[in-house]
């Protein structure tokens, strides 16, 4: 080890906040609440409450001021949010390259997807997981927005979406497709029709899936696209609340193909033969080229590039 002959910067001034004191600052900055921070940290509201009121005498000024029902967060609490960001960000470098030292043997592989990958990543994570098993994987399934912000915030290494973001450097690399297809309660009369026209469903209620969805976003892009008006009739959460509700006769809805198995006879809905339908998109695995890829998520991406048999090059390769 290195001998030091000072003490080095800042350490004889160093912070007498914990931690766990700014994982909770951090929660309740971006959640904009303390009750939604508990919830997402699993602890208790005066937990946080606490945590909050000895970071604040802690660092000697207020860090929220209340703002109509929710918080804040004061120029002094702006500062501090960069700079909890930026710790935790070097926190994650150390585990990375901790990691990388150990090889394959230890580590973690951090995993943001879409919703609608839910349905098939778990399988293409599998080999992976028997291969590694030391490699602890995190997969977080949210709509598109969340997956965005995560990004942005660099809170994981790989992301699996249909529509990346382009406000940011990321490497992309599209690995399947994702068909969206109209459907409708099984035993609906457009659904014996051989050949239908968009134009020809926009007297049907049309299901949404909530605001922020990649998979609205892009139907909503085709509709655009075509010249189609077709205003939702009601947003619903997510993609099993919408096959629920169309099963129930509520409506029709653009989903991916993937939300629904291969043979439909069992699940009340069916699909619909309009022009134009499928809509052809891809899922991309993306990754910031402003960060460097951990072992582990390299090893993941080349892993799967083997198994899915990917010979053409990918638009940025792993
Ligand atoms: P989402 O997924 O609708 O859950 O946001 C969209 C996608 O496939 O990228």
């Amino acid at each position: 080890m290195k001998e030091f002959s000072g003490i080095p910067a800042g350490l004889d001034r160093a912070p007498r906040a914990t931690l766990v004191q700014l994982r909770s600052f951090e929660a309740v900055a971006r959640l904009g609440g303390v009750g939604r921070a508990a919830k997402s940290l699993h602890l208790a509201q005066p937990t946080v409450s606490m945590q909050l009121k000895e970071l604040s005498s802690a660092v000697g000024v207020p860090l929220f001021e209340p703002q109509g029902r929710g918080l804040t967060l004061t120029q002094h609490g702006e500062v501090l949010l960069q700079t909890v960001r930026d710790l935790f960000a070097a926190w994650q470098r150390f585990e990375d390259q901790s990691a990388e030292l150990q090889g394959l043997k230890r580590g973690r592989l951090r995993i943001a997807a879409v919703t609608t990958t839910e349905y098939f990543l778990p399988d293409l994570l599998g080999p992976f997981a028997h291969a590694h098993p030391g490699i602890d994987i995190e997969l977080t399934v949210q709509n598109r927005d969340a997956v965005v912000a995560r990004l942005e915030r660099g809170e994981d290494e790989l992301a699996a979406m249909m529509l990346p973001p382009q406000h940011l450097p990321l490497n992309r690399w599209p690995f399947l497709e994702n068909p969206l297809v109209v459907i409708a309660p099984a035993g609906h009369p457009l659904t014996q029709k051989k050949r239908l026209k968009l134009t020809q469903l926009t007297d049907q209620p049309l299901l949404v899936r909530e605001a922020g969805s990649g998979t609205r976003l892009a139907s909503e892009q085709f509709m655009a696209d075509q010249g189609v008006q077709w205003a939702p009739r009601m947003a619903l959460g997510s993609n099993e609340a919408i096959k629920h509700a169309v099963k129930a006769g509520l409506g029709l809805a653009v989903l991916s193909r993937h939300t629904l198995p291969q043979d439909l006879t069992q699940t009340g809905v069916a699909v619909l033969p309009v022009a134009g339908f499928p809509i052809k998109r891809m899922w991309h695995l993306v990754w910031r080229k402003d960060r460097p890829l951990s072992l582990a998520a390299r090893t993941f991406l080349q892993e799967l590039r083997r198994n899915l048999g990917v010979r053409a090059q990918p638009a940025a390769t792993p």
